[in-house]
This record gives C-alpha cells, structure tokens and sequence, in this order.
C-alpha cells in the first residue's frame, strides 16, 4: 500500500470510530483532501439552497422550544457534549491534523480548547445575570433580563477548524439558540464529525429538541443564505476580511447582528530589557506554529536597534532548526500549508518584499509526504512597512524592522487595517504598562511577555478595525447570543410618568 492510500484508509478509520456513517463521507461530489499529502480522502456532499433554507426553518422550530428549557438544564447538554469530547480527544485532534494539516499536538489543543468553552459556558449557564437599575419612580423596579435570540449561524474558517464552532457552539446552546454551521470547504470532514458528537451527546439528554445543531456542508451560497435568512438573528463568522466584506452588508441590510472575527496582522515589540531566551521560544511559536496559518500568528516584529543584530541572528538558527514534515510526527514543529493556492500566495509576498528591498531567509518549499506544500518559514529583514507587511498574507512570513523609540515602534503596530493581537516584550514596567495603555496597541488582545497568538478561551476574542469588532469566548461575550430585556415594573397603584411628563384624562 502507498503512503497516501495509507493515510485515506487512517482518515476513514477514525471518522468511523467517531460515528461518522460512510455515506456522509463517500460519493459526494465536493473532494476533501488533506494538506499531509494532497490526497482526496473523501467526497461530501453540498447542501442545496433549498436544503439550507429547510435546515434553517428546522433549526427555527428547534428554537421555539428550546427557549423555555431553563438554562441551567440547557447548560446540562454542553456538559455532555464536553464528556463526549474528552472521551474522543484523540481521534477528533488527529482527524484536525489530517484534514488541516496541524501537528499532533496542536490538533489536540484545539480539541482542548472545544472542552474548556464547554466547561465554561456550563458554568456560565448557572448566571446569564443582567442588571438591576434604580428607578425615578415611586413602586416601580427596572431590571434587565437576558432571554434567548434565536438560530445562530456559524461560519468558520480552515485553521480552527472545530475550535471556533465551538466557542460560538457552547455559548448559543446554554443561551437558548440552535446553530447552523457552514464550515470551511477545506475542513468538511471534521465538521461531520463534530456533528456526529454532538448527537451523541444529544442522545444521552432527555428532551433535546431535533435540529438544534445543523452541519451545512457547501460553497459561499451557504454562507449566504445564513446571512440573508430572515430567521438568523445572528452570523458569527470567522475568516478573511474579504469573506467579511460579503457577509456584513447582507446582515446590515436586515439588522441582523454581525460577529466578525476576521483578518489579523499581529505585530510584537523587543525592547531593550526584554528577556531574550523567552522572547525566542516565544517570537518561534506565534511566527511558525500552525505554519503561520492562525489568525493571531505573528507577522510583523519591531525590535531595538540595540539588540536588533543580535536577536535576528538567534532567530534565523531558530528557524533554521524547526522540522518542517508531516504533522503526525511528533518531532515536526510546522505542518504543510492548507494548499498549494498558500504557496503561490506566499511566494507572491516575498518577492514583492524583495523588490521593496527586503532580505528573505527561508520561504522555499522543502520535500515532505505525497504532494503536500511544506515549506520553511521565511523570514524577513526590512527598514520599514511597507504595503506587503500591512497586508495579512496567511503564510509563515515573519517581516523584521528595527525601531528606535518606543512611540515608533507603537505606531507601527496601530499602522496597518487589522486590529486583532499585540504583544511587547519588556521587563521594564513602563514600557509594558504604556504599551496596554490609550495610547497604546490598538488591538483586542494586548499582551506583555506572551505572544499574540494561543489566547484561553476565559477572555473575550476578537479584534478592531478590519479584522471586524466581534468577541468570542469568554468574559461577557455571551451577550452577543441574547436579547436584553429592560424591565420596568410598576406595582403601585399610581402612573407617574418618567421626566415628570403630566397626561391626564
Ligand atoms: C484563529 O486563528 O482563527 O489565540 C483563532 C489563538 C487561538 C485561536 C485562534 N486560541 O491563537
């Protein structure tokens, strides 16, 4: 047997172990392929408009009777889903590195990251709190409540592909909303099999309504048909700003809200005092992990003329010492691109750093299994931004430039279109403590001594400007899933009017 065909018959094995029936995984016209090899492993199935619009109804009258199930008992099926996962941890984490081309162990992470937001939106579905406010009314009480908004539709991207479902999964079901997922059409498989999980879990929970969790395999017209469907209050998606840029007119002109969690261009300072050997092991990770194919990685480095030399040179052994190859391996650091359509991308971006006088180490393609694209990151050594490092290419391309005073270097952090994470390495309290200040990072994540990239799920995710001013996770980003009711009670037996207003009749 080949290699390849030995890695379609492991891909078949462990969707079957995760109860993912042959049928939803064979003949279908849509080709799913891993990244490992380039190999088709399977052909899906795309949901017609017609289907998606049957599925979304479906999910709308799931709604109808979710909604009065309390939320602590809600709350109940997310802590099943979060037993089945646990249970299932290794296959679903290899199954993310066969179709998403991730290490091993950051396949597992991401499986991880699917059970802490079950853990937490368990919790979270014991509060749900809202406000009490003071009223100017004699007998009167105004409070807020939180109730249930409606179907969800999800939209994600390659790189995360169960995690991100996830997060927005847990929080809709204890919130009291269905989801309808359109995932990647690169990462159909794992999607499948997520569902298949989730309906596991269902199983083992009295009087889950049908539909409250829906897989839409297919093409954009999926994703807009979430968007445009009068019964989806709310698309959360993640992926490009392009993609972003479609979805969000379709949801303004219907008032429907709007998640995004889009394109990044995450930049860290070194300054002076910073712990260089941290730095390293932290500057490696956020650039290269995930092949540099997170929305957080790190793509831009600003560090002080004084030590600019010096670290570079550490930093190039580094880059030069990582195992590119096959994610399955436990030595591999970073996996195959998603696609070859990522090379032509990559190659394209370092040659007009080039020609903006840039000086590339790394970036050329190093062999590995099958028809995979596996290359070495490159980095490179530039004097300023330039329009190729304000753009957001989803490589593992790390842009270099010296700066000379802190101010400079935080403008040239705020100085691109994305806002999603930052970070500073200093152990110098006022540089650190400027740098999370106004007039600091503009971003959502600002970090001190950490990267941009591997946030836990307790804080709220997302970021400004282009990359779209959603949040997911944690923190109070539930609020997004729900509609807040202002409450005044009045239990007197006058009507005083607010601002003192006088209507008598
Ligand atoms: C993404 O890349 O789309 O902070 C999400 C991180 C992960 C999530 C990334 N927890 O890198």
């Amino acid at each position: 047997m080949s290699e390849a065909s030995d890695l379609t018959a492991q891909c078949v094995g462990v969707l079957e172990r995760l109860g993912v029936a042959r049928p939803l995984f064979t003949g279908g016209a849509r080709a799913a392929a891993s990244p490992i090899t380039g190999e088709t492993v399977a052909g899906v199935h795309d949901a017609s408009p017609a289907r998606a619009a049957a599925a979304i109804e479906a999910a709308h009258g799931a709604f109808l009777s979710w909604r009065g199930v309390p939320a602590p008992r809600r709350g109940e099926l997310v802590r099943l889903l979060g037993e089945t996962l646990r249970h299932a941890k290794a296959d679903l984490g290899m199954l993310v590195t066969l179709e998403a081309g991730k290490t091993l162990s950051e396949g597992l992470g991401e499986v991880q990251e699917m059970i802490d937001i079950c853990d937490y939106a368990v919790g979270l579905s014991r509060q749900l709190f809202g406000l009490s406010i003071a009223t100017e009314r004699p007998d009167h009480r105004m409070a807020e409540t939180w109730r249930p908004l409606g179907v969800v539709g999800v939209i994600t991207a390659f790189n995360f592909p169960v995690a991100v479902w996830a997060w927005n999964a847990a929080l809709a079901l204890v919130c009291g909303d269905p989801v309808v997922w359109k995932p990647s059409e690169k990462t159909p498989l794992t999607a499948l099999a997520v569902q298949a999980l989730f309906e596991r879990a269902a199983d083992g929970f009295a009087g889950a309504p049908a539909h409250l969790s829906t897989v839409l395999i297919g093409d954009r017209t999926v994703g807009e048909a979430l968007a445009r469907h009068p019964l989806v209050p709310l698309v959360s998606a993640t992926g490009s700003t392009a993609m972003g840029r479609a979805v969000a007119p379709l949801l303004a002109s219907r008032f429907a809200r709007a998640l995004l969690e889009l394109g990044g261009n995450n930049a860290a300072i070194v300054c002076p005092s910073a712990d260089l050997d941290l730095t390293l092991r932290a500057v490696a990770f956020a650039a290269m992990g995930t092949a540099g194919q997170r929305c957080t990685s790190l793509r831009r480095l600003f560090v002080h003329q004084s030590i600019h030399a010096d670290f570079v040179a550490r930093l190039k052994a580094a880059y030069a010492s990582v195992e590119v190859g096959d994610p399955r391996d436990p030595r591999t650091l970073v996996g195959p691109l998603i696609d070859a359509r990522a090379f032509e991308a990559m190659a394209a971006a370092l040659d007009e750093a080039r020609a903006d006088g840039g000086q590339v180490t790394g970036g050329d393609r190093v062999p590995g299994p099958g028809e995979g694209v596996y290359v070495r990151p490159a980095i490179v050594e530039l004097k300023a931004q330039s329009a190729v490092v304000r753009r957001e290419t989803f490589a593992p391309i790390l842009y270099v430039i010296p700066y000379t005073d802190l101010p400079g270097a935080i403008a040239m952090n705020n100085d691109v279109a994305q806002g999603l994470s930052s970070s500073i390495f200093t152990n110098d309290v006022r540089e650190a403590e400027r740098f999370c200040s106004p007039e600091g990072s503009d971003c959502g994540i600002v970090n001190v001594n950490i990267g941009p990239s591997g946030a836990e799920i307790g804080g709220a995710f997302g970021g400004e400007k282009e990359t779209g001013g959603g949040r997911e996770a944690g923190s109070d980003s539930w609020r997004a899933y729900m509609r807040r009711a202002t409450n005044t009670v009045n239990y007197g037996s006058t009507l005083p009017l607010a601002q003192g207003v006088k209507f008598e009749i």
